[in-house]
């Protein structure tokens, strides 16, 4: 069967990559790469892609950056004539982003049958586009590939039958365990000038963090106060880059001490990770994978659409008020053998392709 696979941004590569190479030993099984082009920048995309031993796409729809409807309706359009030359057996989309629900609306509505991996996540926060995102494609796929219990529930609640949802895993794991011997090698670290265990790793790119002048300059007084306690390494993402510049904050942290470095590549990121005695981050992604590494996560997020990785993992929620405190009592706690939540254990893309080989033999039965 040939499958399209829907890459766009930064966060889908981690999660398409373990499909790719798994769909790709498969004999049954074609995948056909298509990226959006939401991300465009090397070290926002091809980067990642190589380190993910990714190949170039079949299909690169170049959308670019743009509003919400002019993203969304680009990938609509440059994907519907994708689909339309080439018709696939499947399409599985990923995670979130604008192309997610781009890609799920184009693809039922041509009668494809669809999968989104990374269902039935929610805030319950609809001031978050992602939130917007993740509840259009679930009410429209077919089938819906859970990272954990709570996404099942949410989707039951919902009212999507249950035979359409198969608790798959977490993906994220699977592109961690395929790296492994890459990150473990890297130190990253150590190119600049940082011991492991002695530094903290920051991300941030939420609209609800970056966009407002005054809700940034919270974090980055915040940030440069933790710098006194703990040295910080901040690779930038492009729109936080520019909203620091703009908003006159960039001098500040540079003053402080804090390492602003580019948007860093998968490998070189997890590793900068693995290394770390704790993250602060408003990433969805990086509270899963600091939860599965053990390593504490405190996330400046007034709620998130992962609870299990405050509730089996590591991750707290903290704002700037409270990073300081948090970050002193994470550091203070004994380093616990932590559970890592269930089918979260590098196997996900093969449960995926079983799924999908079941659910194709059902559908010809079906006939
Ligand atoms: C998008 C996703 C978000 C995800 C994030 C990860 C949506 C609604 N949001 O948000 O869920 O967590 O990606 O990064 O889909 N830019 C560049 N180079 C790039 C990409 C973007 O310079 O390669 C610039 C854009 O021009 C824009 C800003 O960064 O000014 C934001 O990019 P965009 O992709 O629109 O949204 P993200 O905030 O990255």
């Amino acid at each position: 069967a040939r499958v399209h696979l829907i890459a766009a941004a930064r966060p889908n590569f981690m999660k398409v990559a373990p499909l790719w190479h798994a769909l790709s030993a498969a004999p049954d099984f074609t995948p056909v790469l298509i990226h959006t082009g939401q991300h465009y920048d090397a070290n926002m995309s091809d980067a990642i892609f190589a380190d993910l031993r990714l190949p170039a796409p079949d299909h690169h729809l170049g959308i670019g950056s743009g509003s919400h409807a002019e993203q969304t309706g680009r990938v609509m359009i440059a994907y519907e004539a994708v689909a339309l030359a080439d018709r696939p057996d499947w399409l599985i989309v990923v995670g979130d982003v604008n192309s997610t629900a781009a890609c799920a609306l184009t693809g039922t509505k041509l009668g494809i049958p669809t999968v989104h991996l990374e269902a039935g996540l929610r805030s319950r926060d609809r001031a978050m586009p992602e939130e917007l995102n993740r509840l259009m494609t679930d009410v429209l796929v077919d089938v819906l590939w859970t990272p954990s219990p709570d996404a099942d529930a949410n989707l039951a609640a919902e009212g999507i039958p249950p035979e359409r949802v198969t608790r798959v895993g977490n993906i994220m794991m699977d592109a961690f365990e395929l790296s492994r011997p890459a990150i473990l090698a890297a130190d990253h670290a150590g190119a600049l000038g940082l011991a492991a265990g002695g530094y903290g790793v920051v991300t941030l790119h939420r609209p609800s963090n970056v966009d407002d002048p005054a809700q940034l300059a919270r974090l980055v007084q915040a940030l440069v106060a933790v710098q006194a306690r703990l040295p910080l390494v901040f690779p930038v993402h492009p729109r936080t880059a520019a909203r620091l510049e703009s908003a006159g904050l960039t001098a500040r942290l540079e003053a402080a001490g804090v390492r602003l470095v580019a948007p860093a590549s998968y490998v070189r990121f997890m590793s900068l990770v693995t290394g770390a005695a704790a993250v602060i981050t408003d990433s969805g992604g990086i509270q899963e994978e600091t939860t599965y590494l053990g390593i504490p996560c405190l996330t400046l997020r007034d709620n998130t659409e992962r609870p299990i990785t405050i509730s089996e993992g590591t991750s707290r929620l903290v704002n700037a008020t409270t990073l300081e405190g948090a970050l002193e009592t994470a550091l203070a706690e004994p380093k616990a053998a932590r559970r890592r939540p269930d089918l979260w254990d590098g196997h996900t893309a093969a449960r995926c392709v079983a799924d999908l080989r079941e659910r194709t033999a059902a559908a010809s039965a079906a006939g």
